[in-house]
């Protein structure tokens, strides 16, 4: 697929299919003006006729005949007051869905004109180019891998972006864009893979396939045995069920100054959890594969960060395992010495994303982070508090959880935050060791989030529980490259100049 950008005008700017915007009510913008005065009329024609209602994410595609394009793709964009981002990602989905399996080999976009409410950062002319980039490459996905019959071939080929001016800004937002698109189609390809192919090994060759395939990208395994001398014990707990053993798996990106202190991303990297001897139902269970969507997001993150080379330095630490059980596996009862010299009373081997991640948070120290953010689908407890929409967020510093919040506003991406009282810490006493890695049901996420701030204390740190974005269920089941846009946004704004 070719994607670029272009400020040629309308008239000029051939292809098969010529998309443009028609808001519901408000000031068409000057591409439809042009694409109806080109056409003689048409498309007030056919709003006058009630063909054409504009409302937001409505599609009509029109057969044109002697023109430079063989058909039109009117978008509705809604009232121009009403236009917040998220509408108009809406519209622009409503586009891909009109675009991807019709005729036309390539197209014009004319939407970058479209205004959008908010704030000028994720309302900017270069904000809505990169938010058409993001919806081209996430829209076109597919994961067909494992099927013996391949859809067919998609006709679509060639994307021209129409733009105010092709200039470096604007090309850089619309790359960024595109470039998010592909990091978050990477998570969900990660994330869709299936368990018994992606498991921890074959995750720490995904990082090294990175590094091979971007300079910018240093890829470091730390296998069992290294583990178990550096003490790393709770991971290799949580793994010990297991065939495949656990990997921790660290990916540096130096693109700042060699003094910037790095942002550090830790993915929960649980390549199938079963709930271990606490073992879970069977219904809905091979969703459990998706439990390492947080390690799939620092991967897309860091995707991102090679294809575009932002002036900044981010470290990716990924605990992966998989929870089994078996004759080998941790009980009930047991209790492990973290690698920060803590002790672990197991009450319950499903609260095992926890386990591996205490351990990285121990590890990622030694690099004297700005900032540590972990991702793990940590609890379902989150999805009983946020649904499907909302990340969860919970931080030990305001600062940091701001601009998480603003990062996933701006990137339509968004997170809430919860209490991380001292109140909810004493639902982790343990009788027989430093603490329990449970807290009874009441505010599961926040005990979770509790238990990670204890080995958290040395840095500004954030968690991010996205057991109930990270990926569909449904008849839509797959992964959803969620939370790669916030990620992105944050890292970003960020970066050097
Ligand atoms: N991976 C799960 C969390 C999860 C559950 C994510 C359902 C998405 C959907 C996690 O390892 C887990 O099992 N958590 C337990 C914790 C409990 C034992 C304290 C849970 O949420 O039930
Ligand atoms: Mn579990
Ligand atoms: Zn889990």
């Amino acid at each position: 697929m070719n994607f670029s950008l272009s400020s040629k005008a309308i008239a000029s700017a051939k292809a098969d299919c010529l998309v443009i915007g028609l808001p519901e009510k408000g000031t068409w913008p000057d591409s439809t003006n042009q694409a109806d005065e080109a056409l003689g009329g048409l498309i007030k024609t056919l709003q006058k006729a009630g063909d054409l209602s504009g409302k937001n994410a409505t599609t009509l595609t029109i057969p044109l005949t002697d023109q430079p394009w063989s058909r039109l793709l009117v978008v509705g964009t809604g009232k121009d007051t009403d236009r917040s981002p998220a509408n108009y990602r809406k519209a622009l989905i409503a586009m891909m869905t009109a675009l991807k399996d019709g005729p036309s080999k390539s197209v014009v976009i004319a939407l970058a004109d479209t205004t959008v409410t908010g704030e000028e950062a994720a309302s900017s002319e270069a904000a809505r180019l990169s938010l058409i980039g993001r919806t081209l490459e996430d829209q076109l996905y597919t994961f067909s891998d494992f099927k013996s019959e391949k859809p067919a071939a998609r006709k679509l080929n060639k994307a021209v972006v129409l733009a105010s001016s092709a200039g470096k800004a604007l090309k850089d937002a619309f790359n960024l864009g595109l470039a998010t698109g592909r990091g978050m189609n990477l998570a969900r390809d990660l994330g869709n893979t299936p368990p018994n192919i992606c498991h921890p090994e074959w995750l720490a060759q995904q990082a090294k396939k990175l590094a091979k395939d971007y300079d910018c990208i240093k890829t470091e395994v730390l296998d069992e045995k290294q583990m178990e001398k550096m003490g790393m014990n709770t991971i290799l707990a949580v793994g010990k069920g297991s065939t495949q053993p656990p990997r921790l798996i660290v990916m540096e990106y130096r693109g700042g100054k060699a003094k910037d202190k790095p942002h550090v991303l830790v993915g929960k990297g649980i390549t199938f959890d079963t709930g271990g001897i606490s073992l879970k139902p069977g219904e809905g269970m091979d969703e459990m594969k998706y439990d390492m969507g947080g390690s799939a997001s620092v991967f897309g993150a860091m995707k991102v960060l090679a294809e575009t080379q932002p002036k900044i330095n981010v470290v990716a630490v990924i605990a992966a395992a998989e929870n089994m059980p078996d004759g080998g596996a941790s009980r009930p009862g047991d209790i492990v010495t973290t690698l920060s010299g803590m002790t672990v009373e197991i009450l319950n081997t499903d609260a095992e994303g926890r386990l591996v991640l205490c351990d990285a948070l121990t590890y990622v120290k030694k690099f004297d982070p700005a900032a540590v953010i972990d991702l793990a689908t940590l609890t379902g407890a989150c999805i009983i508090a946020l649904g499907n929409h909302a990340t969860g967020l919970l931080a030990n510093n305001d600062d940091l959880a701001d601009e998480l919040l603003a990062a996933g506003e701006r990137a339509g991406d968004r997170a809430w935050r919860l209490p991380l009282w001292d109140e909810y810490q004493s639902q982790l006493d343990s009788n027989f060791a430093d603490m329990a890695n449970i807290g009874g049901r009441p505010a599961g996420t926040i005990t979770a989030a509790c238990f990670l701030s204890r080995f958290a204390k040395d840095y500004r740190w954030a968690h991010l529980d996205i057991a109930g974005t990270a990926w569909h269920s449904g008849k839509a089941k797959g992964s959803s490259g969620r939370p790669v846009p916030l990620l992105v946004d944050y890292l970003m704004s960020h970066a050097g100049k």
